[in-house]
């Protein structure tokens, strides 16, 4: 796989294009659309074609003669460009059309689990909402809303009581609030516990799993605040045990993977499983992705040493391996720099400064929404950076990024300060 399309263009897509150039199997990755931190990488070239055309990218595949492509992005993923591209004889790592409903619906995901007894909040859904309000009379709270579709991270809503609960499924079912992809929502329990995620390699039956890692959804410190695509993470997550991993591979992603084969379409693909570890220890699945996470995959693939064009190219052609990956025993951990405003309203086209001024070698800056004209790079999204850097433990992890962002500066800059609190405490 000497040349590699990557697409997307977030702090994933960034750290994905970065960490496959090191292969010494990889000439060029091409990232598109990519951002100014791909523009910038040696090697890594960002090619101008929207990441939902994907006509163009099947054109500029055959084009360019790209070896292997990866899909960053969900919403691709579920419009089934696997499918289109493998039907193209292309080769691309990622799950189908078919195993890409896991995430791209929430009533086929909770069905999924049930009929595979993969442990998850109980739940109920509809499409009705005098049937949903009606069943809301019953509960007890807070529960959870979901719309079933694909919402970019929005479409969930944690309802501290009855009136909530009714206004959330008003918004949904109602007002259209997220479009086809609210008509039909999940109403589910809330589950008390850590949240955990755990992202995997899998290919047909053979699962490699990552480094377990924990992302911070919320905006605000201390966890408050709005949902967001994520703020900030850090791999290995301590919570994360051996038992406690046995257990996930056991109870969760082997029964997964085995679903998707008894149903005649083994996954291939990433698989991000996102976990709720109750006080009794018990994994319980709040939702399943089937890409890698964003911020995750930042501190992960910093820890990663082994060779992930190679990886992801033996996957797509069904030919992975069941190994161990070697991993720097360091822990990382990425702090997200926002736009003010984010994950609402905000600015885009501010001039961003100071990212030249990092030269720690444990530090990387991996871009989002950033775009690069005439050497200056301004803020052009809500996630705006995700400055990563490895330590000894947490703690030094956290204080070498924090370095990183202390030294960066937009016009309304938003970001937590305590990424990594829970580790620490
Ligand atoms: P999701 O997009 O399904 O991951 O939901 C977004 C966030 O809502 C999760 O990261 C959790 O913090 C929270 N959440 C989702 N489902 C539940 C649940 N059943 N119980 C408690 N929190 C949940
Ligand atoms: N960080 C959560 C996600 O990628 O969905």
């Amino acid at each position: 796989m000497k040349n590699i399309l990557v697409i997307g263009s977030g702090g994933r897509e960034h750290a994905l294009a970065w960490k496959l150039i090191q292969s010494t199997h990889t000439e060029k990755v091409y990232v598109a659309p990519g951002n100014a931190g791909t523009a910038l990488e040696d090697g890594i070239e960002n090619v101008a074609i929207s990441s939902d055309d994907i006509a163009a990218l099947i054109t500029f595949a055959k084009d360019k003669k790209i070896d292997l492509t990866i899909v960053g992005p969900e919403a691709l993923l579920v419009a089934g460009i696997v499918d289109q591209f493998t039907a193209q004889g292309l080769t691309i790592f990622g799950p189908k059309q078919f195993n890409a409903q896991l995430e791209g619906s929430k009533s086929f995901a909770k069905e999924f689990m049930q009929s595979c007894n993969i442990p998850t909040a109980s739940y109920q859904e509809f499409t009705d909402v005098t049937l949903a309000t009606n069943y809301l009379a019953e509960q007890s709270f807070p529960i959870v809303i979901k719309a079933d579709g694909l919402a970019a991270g929005k479409g969930v809503v944690i309802a501290q009581n009855k009136q909530e609960a009714i206004d959330a499924v008003i918004s949904m079912l109602t007002d259209g609030a997220h479009g086809q992809a609210g008509k039909k929502i999940v109403i589910e329990e809330f589950i008390h516990g850590e949240e955990v995620s755990f992202i995997c390699l899998v290919d047909h039956a053979t699962v490699i799993p990552l480094a377990s890692s924990q992302d911070h959804k919320a905006r605000d410190n201390g966890d408050l605040g709005p949902n967001t695509g994520g703020m900030g993470a850090y791999s290995p997550a301590p919570l994360v045990t051996d038992a406690l991993h046995a257990r996930i591979i056991s109870g969760v992603i082997q029964p997964t993977v085995q679903g998707f084969i008894d149903a005649g379409h083994p996954y291939q693909g990433f698989l991000y499983a996102g976990l709720m570890i109750t006080a009794e220890g018990e994994p319980k699945v709040l939702e399943f992705n089937c890409r890698f996470g964003d911020p995750e995959t930042q501190p992960i693939l910093m820890r990663l040493q082994s060779d992930l064009s190679l990886l992801c190219w033996d996957a797509a052609r069904n030919q992975l391996e069941q190994q161990t990956l070697s991993w720097n025993s360091q822990t990382a951990l990425g702090v997200v720099m926002a736009a003010g405003g984010y994950p609402f309203n905000y600015a885009k086209g501010e001039t961003i400064s100071g990212i030249d001024d990092i030269s720690a070698s444990h530090t990387k800056v991996f871009h989002a929404g950033t775009t690069l004209n005439n050497d200056v790079i301004s803020t052009s999204g809500g996630r705006v950076l995700c400055v990563t850097s490895l330590g000894k433990d947490i703690k030094t992890a956290q204080q070498n990024a924090y370095l990183g962002v202390n030294a960066i500066s937009w016009k309304d800059v938003y970001y937590r300060d305590d990424i990594g609190f829970k580790a620490i405490k």
